[in-house]
């Protein structure tokens, strides 16, 4: 099983979170490449069987150019304003060339209710689900205690059995599961 992670961090949370499910995955067998948002491969030039995303939740949502600049207000480094997840999953190429390969999202947020329908995670992989994938979990979010983090005490220990979960999913699945987004 490869996998690839592909995340988007503003001031490090979902990166940890990132780290975290790379760690899980490993853990259960799966061979992990980790890119963050702006030096990822197109998934056309990457060989993985399961496809992971990550992104803060910002505005109820996938990051957007004005987000990004408002986070860099308050704080994060100017080069992320660059581009974000919702761009990478908007360049992947038609729907055939995800080859129904499992998919899962994941966000960081502050909003401390759980089945939020508008969230990045949410939007992630209502993306990745028009463009062909087939989800393998519903869309998980982790929190953060404020804008700029940290993370909530035991959320990277939730990510890492996330991780191990997503690749056993992955594993049993065929092209018959899909997971409601
Ligand atoms: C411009 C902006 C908008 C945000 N909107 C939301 C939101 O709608 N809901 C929410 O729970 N958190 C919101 N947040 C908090 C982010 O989710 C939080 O900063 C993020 O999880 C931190 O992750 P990072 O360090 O990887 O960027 C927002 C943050 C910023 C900067």
């Amino acid at each position: 099983m490869r996998a690839l992670l592909v995340y988007e961090s503003m001031f490090g949370s979902t990166h940890e979170i990132a780290d975290a499910v790379v760690a899980g995955l490993t853990e259960a067998g799966a061979e992990v490449e980790l890119h963050e948002v702006r030096s990822a491969p197109a998934a056309r030039d990457a060989d993985f069987d399961l496809l992971v995303v990550g992104a803060p939740t910002h505005a109820f949502s996938l990051s957007r150019p004005a987000t990004r600049q408002e986070a860099v207000r308050q704080g994060a480094g100017a080069e992320l304003v660059e581009t974000g997840l919702r761009e990478w999953i908007a360049a992947l190429g038609p729907r055939e060339e995800a080859h129904d390969r499992a998919a899962a999202a994941f966000d960081t947020r502050v909003t401390k209710v759980r089945n939020l329908p508008k969230a990045a995670s949410t939007r992630a992989s209502h993306l990745l689900r028009r463009k062909g994938y087939r989800l393998v979990s519903r869309p998980t979010p982790f929190l953060v205690e404020d804008v700029q983090g940290p993370l909530v005490a035991g959320e990277t220990d939730r990510a890492r059995t996330w991780g191990r979960e997503l690749a056993d999913a992955a594993t049993r699945s065929g092209p018959e599961t899909s997971v409601a987004s």
